[in-house]
């Protein structure tokens, strides 16, 4: 599991191991635009604020993967992720 901070909302959600960062969002409540929910339509692109993600989409180039995460499929590599939702 993993923690991730929304930053405009000021809200901390704990991803558990089998959920996704957009699972989690869904369960707490938010509403949430995804489409192909496996890293390849580009729907879910999120700016990232802070934080190591490990990137496991098809979708970003290599000069984004610093600011955006596709929140459908990728992951912290450990610590938390602070993004701009
Ligand atoms: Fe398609 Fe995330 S929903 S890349």
């Amino acid at each position: 599991a993993f923690e991730v901070e929304l930053a405009r909302s000021g809200r901390t959600l704990t991803v558990p191991a089998d959920r996704t960062i957009i699972e989690t969002l869904r369960e707490a409540g938010f509403a949430t635009v995804s489409s192909c929910e496996s890293g390849t339509c580009g729907t879910c692109k999120t700016r990232l604020v802070s934080g190591a993600v490990d990137h496991r989409d098809m979708v970003l180039m290599d000069e984004e993967k610093d600011d955006f995460i596709m929140i459908c499929v990728s992951r912290s590599e450990g610590g938390k992720l602070v993004l701009d939702l």
